[in-house]
């Protein structure tokens, strides 16, 4: 099926057609349509037409109202003001079009995949080995899903990698310990939970590290570990995969909880690029992008000086030989634009690594790795903060582990489900409170841009009033009851019928699915999405005071009204999908 071309997009092709019919000026030239409360859009490019062909703008207005094509899609149209255009579509138009979206037999409303798609590697929930997942991790899980989904959505190839902190001179204190103390992780995987797991793991770390500070010859074993572990050797390496095996338990068991899909071949960690990295440095030093500077091998930026006013360079490899994070992510831009032939790289992470980033893209530019035809973006997001505005801590000030979290959400949301449940059973309540509690997690962090900072408020989260996913859960929900109570009779458009106005605004707010899709899309922002499911839901509740469905006046009406709650609520799930949320069909 062809994709729906929406009202906006019919009105603006109208109207771009009066404008070149109109003045030879017009031709080509921007109607500037936005939608407006007085009609159904407004359209202010007359304004600078006028000017540039010295004309009476309302004069001109009125020229070009009388070649607008009316009738099908604009009821009318009239000058205003200065000599501004009000346009109004008709019902007819609005009906019609939301019935093509309904009828799409792929399901996706008529939204049309993109004319070029290309491929986008996204790096996005990238937790570290051995350590807790704290609020900065649940961001770039939850962000990074989103996105990749919503490219997806449009028709991009979509890679994902999730560059976990699985390599560095940290694992030499470990295994060593490990090695010494082989009981410890003596276990089968399927024989732990995620909690067990990341126990364990805390443990060990908390012992060895113990250990390590009290005991000089210890820390020289664990030194000459690194090294171990850096030559390859076999039994180092052996022991190092228990530590990231024991974790990624413990991952999985954090992203089953955020009811989120991470397949095991797309966790490509940084030790994933340890056979490319002396290549990197070799490519860099000799075509001088990179410059041994007192035994490193280092990047140089104009623009980027410390606080003495000396130059800070991305170091590549150190004077001891050893490779860092800048290494492994140069490596990673290699594997990503040459083998996987991507040409957008994008990057979820915490806006206090933008510095690190812009030199690697920088250097990767100088290299020629990077360029027309690939393109890297850092999609940075802000800090988490607790109630009091600042960074979120314990009240021990420690780093909140991201699981007590999402169980606190998850009891909140529970406790709010149990409240307002009617016929649920126990079961029921506990499989709706984590939807609920997760979605509130997810939709906080997803309606906010996100290069701001936002402040975690569970209470705020799973409120039913105002911009929480609670509420969209909610009139989803409240959709599918009427659907049900309707029984034998069956939503069906009838484009015949007039249209009050609290359908109209529903109606209208619905037809632009596809350009919000679009939107959120390329500016990677869901939050556009989130903000435009918002505002449809609560012109559903609107409607839904205004508008009596299945006592309207006519069975045609019964069934138009329907017609309107169905595709709503089909709207509502697909864009809460792609934000990752779940909408259960009742609650
Ligand atoms: N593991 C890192 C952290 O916890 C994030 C990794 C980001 N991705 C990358 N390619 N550097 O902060």
């Amino acid at each position: 099926m062809a994709p729906v071309t929406s009202l906006t997009a019919a009105v603006h092709q109208r109207l771009a057609s009066a404008l070149s019919a109109g003045l030879p000026e017009g031709a080509g030239a921007d109607p500037l349509l936005r939608r407006s409360d007085r009609a159904d859009f407004q359209a202010n490019g007359i304004l600078a037409l006028a000017k540039k062909a010295k004309a009476n703008p309302r004069e001109l207005a009125a020229q070009i109202v009388s070649q607008v094509v009316t009738g099908d899609v604009i009821g009318d149209v009239e000058v205003s003001g200065p000599g501004f255009l009000n346009i109004t579509v008709t019902d007819r138009a609005i009906t019609e079009n939301l019935a093509a979206r309904a009828a799409d037999p792929e399901g996706r409303l008529g939204v049309p995949y993109a004319e070029q798609p290309g491929t986008t590697v996204i790096d996005y929930a990238q937790p570290n080995v051995a350590k807790e997942m704290h609020v900065g991790h649940l961001r770039s899980a939850v962000i990074g899903a989103s996105v990749a989904q919503l490219l997806e959505f449009t028709g991009e190839r979509v890679v994902r990698r999730h560059h976990i902190g699985d390599w560095g001179t940290q694992f030499g204190m470990l295994i060593q310990f490990l090695d010494e103390h082989p009981h410890e992780l003596d276990h089968k995987s399927s024989e732990v939970s995620g909690e067990e797991a990341m126990s364990n793991l805390d443990r060990l770390y908390k012992t060895a590290r113990r250990l390590f500070d009290a005991d000089e010859e210890f820390k020289t074993r664990a030194r000459r570990r690194v090294v171990d572990l850096q030559a390859g050797d076999p039994r180092t390496l052996a022991i190092w995969q228990k530590f990231v095996d024991e974790s990624k338990i413990y991952f999985f068991s954090v992203f089953e909880k955020l009811d989120m899909e991470i397949q095991d071949a797309d966790i490509v960690g940084e030790s994933g690029y340890n056979d490319m990295l002396a290549e990197t440095c070799r490519l860099l030093e000799e075509s001088g992008v990179a410059v041994r500077s007192e035994g490193a091998l280092c990047v140089f930026f104009d623009d980027i000086k410390g606080t003495d006013g000396n130059p800070v360079p991305l170091i590549v490899q150190k004077s001891d030989g050893g490779y860092g994070y800048a290494a492994t992510d140069l490596s990673a831009i290699r594997d990503r634009v040459f083998n996987l032939k991507a040409d957008t790289l994008l990057y979820v992470v915490d806006a206090r690594q933008a510095l690190h980033f812009r030199m690697v893209f920088e250097t990767a530019r100088r290299a020629g790795w990077l360029g027309d035809d690939a393109t890297a973006h850092h999609l940075a997001f802000g800090t988490v903060l607790g109630k009091d505005g600042k960074p979120f801590k314990t009240r021990e000030g420690e780093t909140v582990k991201l699981v007590d979290l999402l169980d606190e959400a998850v009891e909140r949301a529970s406790a709010v489900v149990r409240e307002k449940a009617r016929d649920l059973s126990e079961e029921e309540i506990a499989e709706r409170g984590a939807q609920v509690g997760i979605g509130a997690v997810k939709y906080a962090d997803l309606s906010t841009s996100a290069n701001r900072d936002y402040k975690f408020d569970l209470d705020q989260m799973v409120s039913l009033n105002g911009d929480t996913s609670v509420y969209l859960q909610y009139a989803y929900a409240r959709i599918q009851s009427i659907l049900r109570k309707a029984g034998e009779v069956r939503p069906a458009a009838r484009p015949e019928l007039g249209l009050a106005a609290a359908e109209r605004a529903l109606g209208l707010h619905a037809d632009a699915f596809a350009e919000t899709v679009a939107e959120a899309a390329a500016e990677y922002a869901p939050h556009k999405l989130a903000a435009y499911l918002y505002q449809l839901a609560s012109l559903y509740t609107t409607f839904y005071d205004q508008c009596p469905v299945l006592k309207a006046e006519t069975p045609e009406q019964v069934e138009n009204r329907l017609f309107l709650c169905d595709v709503t609520a089909r709207t509502l799930h697909q864009g809460m999908a792609l934000l990752g949320i779940r909408t259960p069909e009742r609650l």
